[in-house]
């Protein structure tokens, strides 16, 4: 009964876990209108969908590691699309050394003069391994290319090598997939707008994103030519509708699930190791 108990409030935390990340994505009071319309019965669905691919993502993870995967996921779209918002969720119940993050910043002087792939390749996973990528090589067709970080050389040399590069790490094994998180004008704007307005989230806003709002046409250019140019048989883009983001962060993940043949992995029950201790010794904390 006592386990019960312990079992209910654990449920509990993770309802409340999941909330604090929503609370912590929330927009100004009334500006969202996925939280207008949210009743009670919607946002129930949504944990429990949530909670119900999480478990699938657990057993994801077992054979990623078992059957000694190698797995890369790239997350793209434009600033505030909520890609960090989907990725905290995919590894929010995950091992951290089984799937972990890669957010690069901006190259420092030594990178620069690189081969643009080198600083990436570098994050890329083991047998038993899966890496998300928060934003990717992919930042030379978009930032780099708007904001005038690279040439035009070294963009056309991009287009160039990421087919090549993309198919020679699906050949090693590596199983790769990519999404665009779409979101619309208006949409960005008020996501940009709570930012600015919520103490907690200006982090968030970097002088890079302002300039991103104002290049808001460039970037919708970039954008398309990226996809046609990158959208190759072996690593096929996959366009995530993101401006519901419940909805996005639900799709991507089944999305996801759905791209990997993954099975459960037989386990043997697992039994606690009996102590010879009294039981109120084993309640003192140690
Ligand atoms: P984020 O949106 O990821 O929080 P920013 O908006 O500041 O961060 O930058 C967007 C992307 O642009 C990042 O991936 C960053 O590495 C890249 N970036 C920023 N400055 C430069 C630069 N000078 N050269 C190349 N890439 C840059
Ligand atoms: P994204 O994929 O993030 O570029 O966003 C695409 C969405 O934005 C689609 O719904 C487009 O129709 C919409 N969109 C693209 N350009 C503009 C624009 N200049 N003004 C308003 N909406 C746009
Ligand atoms: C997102 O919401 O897409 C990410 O947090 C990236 C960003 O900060 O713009």
């Amino acid at each position: 009964e006592e386990l019960m108990q312990r079992i209910a409030r654990d449920l509990i935390d993770s309802y409340d876990e999941e909330l604090e990340l929503e609370i912590e994505d929330r927009n100004i009071d009334g500006l969202d209108p996925a939280s207008r319309t949210d009743d009670k019965a919607a946002r129930q669905a949504y944990f429990k969908e949530l909670f119900r691919l999480q478990g699938e993502l657990v057993k994801l993870q077992d054979w990623v590691q078992h059957s000694r995967q190698k797995v890369v996921i790239l997350f793209e779209g434009r600033d505030a699309a909520g890609k960090g918002g989907v990725i905290k969720r995919i590894t929010q119940r995950l091992n951290p050394r089984v799937a972990r993050v890669a957010a690069l910043p901006a190259p420092n002087d030594r990178e620069r003069t690189q081969w643009y792939f080198q600083r990436y390749a570098a994050h890329l996973p083991a047998a038993g391994e899966m890496v998300l990528f928060d934003r990717s090589w992919y930042n030379r067709a978009g930032v780099e290319r708007v904001m005038g970080f690279c040439s035009d050389d070294e963009y056309e040399e991009f287009f160039r090598t990421v087919p090549e590069f993309e198919k020679m790490l699906v050949r090693s094994g590596i199983k790769l997939i990519k999404y665009w998180f779409s979101i619309t004008d208006d949409e960005q704007h008020m996501r940009f707008l709570g930012r600015i307005h919520d103490p907690l989230k200006q982090w968030k806003l970097s002088p890079m994103d302002l300039e991103s709002r104002r290049r808001w046409e460039e970037y919708t250019k970039a954008k398309e030519i990226m996809l046609e140019r990158t959208h190759i048989a072996e690593a096929p883009w996959w366009v995530v509708q993101a401006v519901d983001k419940k909805k996005a962060r639900l799709n991507c993940i089944s999305h996801l699930l759905g791209q990997l043949p993954y099975q459960e992995v037989p386990h043997p029950p697992v039994e606690l190791p009996a102590r010879e201790r009294h039981a109120d010794y084993l309640r003192q904390p140690v």
